[in-house]
């Protein structure tokens, strides 16, 4: 195992111990950008555990955090975190939130692992290396997106973001998309459909509206399994891109027509 991925074995694993001490517990809840924007003592707790282990073992590295100012941005590897996604559902006690560790190198995604605490879940991966999952100390399993290669055959997960303008979006989008499709399922993590994605257990993934953090380590573990992940252009997504697309690699062309 390299360095950097021990280094995030063991950020994700101090992370799934705060996230299960308060889940379902007791913590302070607070809002940012509006009132559907929420962030918990959990979430702080995790945001300062996961740096403190990047920046102990990484001093030159850059971080970006969903819940803290960026620092060393113009380095070459600059790591990429989400303390929690789906802070809403944490506070639901609902168990389909993750903490999101991603590496980039030189901003194409080098590595990253996501840890349900709640599901006892963890993907990852690294770049040229496979995508894999496992549960609780069962074996890995390699992950391989599905192969389905039309839209009538899809199951998907559509999902938007807090602001009312991307709600819309939504659902002018699932009107289109809807009644082409076999089922689907909305979840408000994206970490959560992005890995299954990966998992090959959901055909495609869009999102309006998200932000780095939420897809940075999604990014290698999808590809790595085998799928895409663009913007609505079809192209690579930018860094600061918000509307992403993840397939299964089979059905990307027959969506972005219709988007
Ligand atoms: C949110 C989730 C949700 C997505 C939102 C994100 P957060 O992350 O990923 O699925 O639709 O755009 O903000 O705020 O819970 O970390």
């Amino acid at each position: 195992m390299t360095k950097q991925l021990r280094t995030a074995f063991a950020a994700a694993d101090a992370a799934n111990k705060i996230a299960l001490k308060y889940w379902r517990s007791n913590y302070q809840v607070k809002t940012k950008a509006n009132y559907r924007d929420l962030v918990t003592t959990a979430d702080l707790e995790i945001n300062e555990a996961l740096c403190k282990i990047i920046a102990r073992a990484f001093p030159n590295h850059g971080i970006i955090s969903e819940e803290a100012p960026a620092t060393g941005t113009g380095q070459e590897y600059v790591w990429v975190i989400d303390p929690i996604d789906g802070t809403s559902n944490f506070t639901m006690g609902l168990p389909t939130f993750g903490v999101s560790i991603a590496l980039l190198k030189n901003g194409q995604p080098h590595l990253g692992v996501v840890d349900f605490p709640a599901l006892n879940e963890r993907y990852w991966a690294e770049a040229g290396k496979g995508a894999f999952m496992k549960r609780g100390n069962a074996r890995p399993i390699r992950c391989q997106v599905s192969n389905t290669n039309t839209l009538k055959q899809s199951n998907s997960s559509i999902g938007f973001c807090t602001s009312t303008k991307s709600r819309q979006r939504y659902i002018n989008i699932i009107k289109k998309i809807f009644p082409k499709i076999k089922a689907n399922r909305v979840h408000y993590s994206a970490v959560f459909d992005f890995c299954n994605v990966a998992r090959g257990g959901m055909d495609f993934y869009l999102n309006y509206g998200i932000h780095l953090w939420d897809f940075a380590a999604c990014w290698c573990i999808v590809q790595e399994a085998g799928g895409e992940m663009v913007n609505l252009k079809g192209d690579s997504p930018d860094l600061k891109d918000a509307d992403i697309l993840a397939t299964n690699g089979q059905v990307t062309k027959q969506l972005l027509k219709i988007l």
